[in-house]
């Protein structure tokens, strides 16, 4: 924090808070860039409060994040974890039809929480699987989107109930934190996964862990965590989990897609510019 006292801009990452402590740390800044698309680590009406500009990534990393969105939705349907394992333990002896059975992907339902860039990239995905399509937003999408991609608006009960996947792409904020939580699980099918590549919090972590012990539901596939980097108790020891360290964008193209936006974000707010980037 010392370190700011001076400085007019701020490059961050999604780990660090910009909050009043920060703020009140760093009298000289004008603006703020984070290296993520995500900014619920900043606190951004108290940078416009003291006129600091704050800049993200968006776009770049959404054809990335959709991706391993997909990659970690197949891998919790197949198994695909359990079976490098098994494997790797030198357990696989042969062929058998009974074995590490998994869940069909192709002609089931999706259920897409945050219907965004990102969102809707996962659906579009979706297609190329013959899914049935629903999503929950606060907002319906432009019908024509809707329609491009066969994707059906629904209350989030129904979204719940009728999805075999249920993948979440909303912001982080007040109305989102724990939106997944022992109640939502209790609404979703037994046979149901769960995908978060979006942030922690949206998830009840200790009844995510509770729901997957007990088979409330019968996967979940986790890029992000409730107090990332940490993990709830129990979840570790979940074999219906599959877990990534916050990969959704980590790409070599896309990261480094997101450092040149993020310094030219930079940039334009210090020179005085209005940046196609800025959040506020
Ligand atoms: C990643 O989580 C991001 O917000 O860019």
């Amino acid at each position: 924090m010392k370190s700011l006292k001076d400085k007019d801009g701020l490059l961050c990452l999604l780990t660090d808070k910009v909050d009043h402590e920060l703020l009140d740390a760093a009298p000289k800044l004008k603006a703020v860039s984070t290296f993520s698309v995500g900014f619920d680590h900043i606190d951004v009406p108290a940078c416009t409060a003291r006129s600091v500009a704050v800049t993200n990534t968006p776009g770049v990393l959404t054809e990335s994040t959709a991706d391993f969105t997909w990659a970690l939705l197949m891998a919790a349907a197949r198994r695909v974890v359990e079976g490098d394992a098994y494997m790797r333990g030198g357990k696989y002896k042969g062929w058998d039809p009974l074995m590490i059975l998994g869940t069909d992907v192709a002609g089931k339902t999706l259920g897409v929480v945050g219907f965004g860039r990102i969102g809707q990239a996962v659906a579009k995905r979706a297609t190329g699987f013959s899914m049935k399509i629903l999503y929950y937003d606060t907002r319906r999408a432009d019908p024509a989107h809707e329609a491009a991609l066969g994707a059906k608006f629904v209350s989030m009960d129904e979204l719940l109930a009728e999805s075999d996947y249920v993948s979440l792409h909303t912001v982080l904020d007040a109305s989102t934190r724990h939106l997944i939580d022992a109640k939502a699980f209790a609404k979703m099918k037994r046979s149901a996964y769960l995908i978060n590549a979006a942030r922690g919090p949206i998830v009840d972590e200790k009844a995510l862990v509770k729901a997957l012990k007990t088979n409330r539901i019968r996967g979940a596939a986790l890029d992000v965590y409730e107090w990332e980097p940490k993990m709830a108790p129990g979840l570790a020891s979940c074999r219906n989990a599959v877990l990534a360290p916050h990969l959704a964008s980590a790409t070599l193209e896309t990261r480094t897609k997101m450092g040149q936006m993020s310094a030219q974000g930079l940039i334009d707010s210090l020179a005085g510019r209005r940046s196609p980037y800025r959040v506020a």
